[in-house]
Order: structure tokens, then sequence, then C-alpha cells
């Protein structure tokens, strides 16, 4: 890894996304959604209607794969084979079966080598599941964020349109989400031994990038 690089790992709705976001504005380099990537990888497998469960059909599917990340004026653009798919990887549907897939080694090391390539190429704030314990283990700083499942579940509850808005299914899938994350074998949620860990539940956006920003500094 030539390039400094800074992971955010936490559950879903603990706010990674918008913080990676600020703070990678703040440091003038780029953020990375990895979550956007396995989003992808479920996308496709819906769009192509891939037996992903089948080993023989996810590998040849997985090797076909051609996913990778734009910038367009500070926020990231997922382009699958040439494509603009970054509106329709947000559903409840894909949201699911973006964490199911997640679980399989294969599509793990799939992704495995595009975050890296990423990494050798610029400074980076990268955010996901696995960023400080598999992907990025010699990153230079670490943060894992977390907060209370209500307060997740209301701040996503709050991004969503009105036609999808349903607290009590919003709660429970992001509960089954955090549970197969953690459960599973392969690269498990869970924060680095060297990270540190930020409880986001009363605090603001900037006050956590803050947070962050004052433990980079004080390094
Ligand atoms: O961060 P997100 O909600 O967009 O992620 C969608 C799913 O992708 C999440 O439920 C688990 C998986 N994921 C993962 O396994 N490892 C990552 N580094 C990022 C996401």
């Amino acid at each position: 890894m030539k390039y400094r690089i800074i992971t955010i790992d936490g559950p879903a709705g603990a706010g990674k996304t918008t913080i990676a976001n600020l703070l990678a504005r703040q440091l003038g380099c780029v953020y990375v959604d990895t979550g956007a990537l396995y989003r992808g990888v479920a996308y496709e497998i819906k769009h192509r209607a891939i037996d992903w469960e089948n080993d023989e059909c996810l590998e040849a599917f997985l090797a076909d794969l051609d996913l990778n990340f734009l910038m367009e004026e500070g926020n990231l653009v997922l382009i699958s084979s040439g494509k603009d798919i970054t509106s329709c990887i947000r559903t409840p549907e894909i949201t699911m079966q973006a964490s199911a897939a997640s679980a399989r080694p294969q599509v793990r090391l799939a992704l495995l080598d595009i975050q890296r390539n990423i990494a050798q190429k610029q400074e980076a704030v990268f955010e996901g599941r696995d960023m400080g314990t598999v992907v990025f283990p010699e990153a230079a700083f670490k943060f894992f964020l977390f907060a209370d499942l209500s307060v997740r579940a209301k701040r996503r509850y709050e991004e969503m349109s009105e036609e999808q808005k349903d607290m009590q299914r919003v709660k429970q899938e992001m509960e089954k989400r955090d549970a197969d994350d953690s459960q599973r074998k392969e690269a498990p949620l869970m924060a680095a031994s060297d990270a540190i860990k930020i409880d986001s539940s009363s605090l603001t956006i900037q006050e956590v990038v803050d947070k962050i920003l004052k433990n980079i500094q004080k390094a």
C-alpha cells in the first residue's frame, strides 16, 4: 500500500457514507463506498437472473463482472460494464441481496482487487464492513462507527421516498442485515482491534467528522 488509507467500518445506518464523503472532502482525497460494490454485484445478479447459490454459475458471473467507480463533482458513480447503475442499487431488495451475496467467499475475493487497486493510486477514505480487518489491515487510521438500532433505523427511514417509507420494515431488515453481516464466516462486520470506536447515536455528522479529524491530526 503506497498511499495513506483511512478506514471506516460499522453497521448499516451508522453514517459511514456521509461521513466518509465529508471527511474526504476536508482532507482533499477520494472516498470509496465499498457497500456500493456489493450492491453492484446484487444488481447484476438480479438483472442477469444469476443462480448465485450455485458455485459454478456464481464463478462464471464474477469472471465476467466489470465494476468500477467514477468520481463526479465529489460524488461516486458506480459503473457496471460501462453503464451507470448508481441510481438502481438502493432498493430494499438490492440491499438484502447485497448482504446475502456478500457472505459468499468468491464474491469477496472478486471485489478485493478492485478495492486494493484504488488504494494503490491515491490517498482515500474507505468505508464498509471489513476495511480495517481484512482489506486494509495496515491502514494508517481505522475507525469503527456505530449507533443504537432505533437511531440508525430512523436515519434510514428519513432518507426514503414517501412510497418506500415503512418504519417497522426498515428496523426489521436492518436488524437482520446486522446479524447476517456480523455472523457470516467470511470477513464478518467487526471492529479491528486497533480501530477507534465512535458511538454516533447522539452526535451530528460534523461532530463525528471533527472527532475523526482530531484523531488523525493528533497522530
Ligand atoms: O454499506 P451498505 O449498506 O451499502 O452495504 C451493503 C451490504 O454489502 C452490506 O449489508 C454487507 C455488504 N458489505 C460487505 O460485506 N463488506 C463491505 N466492505 C461493504 C458492504
